[in-house]
């Protein structure tokens, strides 16, 4: 059994440091045109008092945000990382701690009016069964919304000004074995998966596309899914 523990803490570098930036970087995420996306399709589908899940929740960026729109929400957070759910404030919603990859997820079937899975489906080695979950868990015309990285060429992938490393430092006499190492590994794990697959895997689990879109030089997409 692979240990997703380990794999996690490769993939964030320092724990704590990493929660830090998640909440630190979360006005960038959750901006104005997040806020207009959720509005258009995820506000019309919201019970008066709307039960969300967030998957995948960090230190609770979006969960802090949907508590101060949403005060009598039933929220849930999951999260299976420890200096997140150290870092998460256990006052705000219900927090479930789960590994996405397993089918056992604690939330009741049909009881979901929306979910979110925002920057983790590429951190998931196998997304199938969080994305079956998510499709468990919601009512019928519920709806999810995912944002993520997406497949690029690594000439793109190192020309994004937020990197660590360009693309000349990858070539420069300057750059440790250990930083090529650290580059190369976080390329694969951000480009896991296509715009294709994602599409091909929440159309085989079974839910309707409302929106599609690819962004920012095509490196991050995102979807809304109903559940039929
Ligand atoms: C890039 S962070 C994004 C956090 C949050 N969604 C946000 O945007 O602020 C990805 C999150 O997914 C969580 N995650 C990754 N793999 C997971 C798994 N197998 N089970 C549960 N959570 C997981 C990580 O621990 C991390 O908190």
């Amino acid at each position: 059994m692979t240990d997703i523990l380990s794999l996690l803490v490769k993939h964030h570098r320092n724990g704590d440091e990493f929660a830090k930036l998640m909440q630190d970087t979360a006005d960038n995420r959750f901006d104005d045109n997040f806020w207009s996306l959720w509005e258009k399709w995820i506000e019309p589908v919201l019970g008066k008092h709307p039960k969300i899940a967030d998957l995948g929740c960090g230190p609770g960026a979006l969960i802090k945000r949907l508590r101060r729109r949403y005060p009598t929400a039933m929220l849930t957070g999951v999260e299976y990382a420890p200096y997140m759910l150290k870092a998460l404030d256990h006052a705000e919603s219900e927090v479930v701690i789960h590994d996405l990859h397993q089918s056992d997820l604690s939330i009741e079937d049909n009881s979901q009016d929306a979910m979110t899975f925002i920057h983790s489906v590429h951190e998931l080695i196998y997304p199938t069964r969080a994305l079956q979950s998510v499709y468990r868990c919601l009512k019928s015309g519920g709806r999810c919304l995912i944002i993520d990285w997406v497949r690029v060429p690594l000439k793109d992938y190192l020309s994004d000004s937020a990197r660590m490393y360009n693309q000349a430092d990858i070539f420069s006499d300057e750059i440790t074995h250990t930083q090529l190492h650290d580059v190369f590994h976080h390329f694969t794990e951000h480009n896991r998966y296509t715009t294709e697959d994602i599409d091909w895997l929440l159309d085989t689990v079974g839910f309707k596309t409302l929106e599609r879109t690819i962004y920012q030089n095509k490196q991050f997409a995102l979807w809304v899914v109903e559940k039929q």
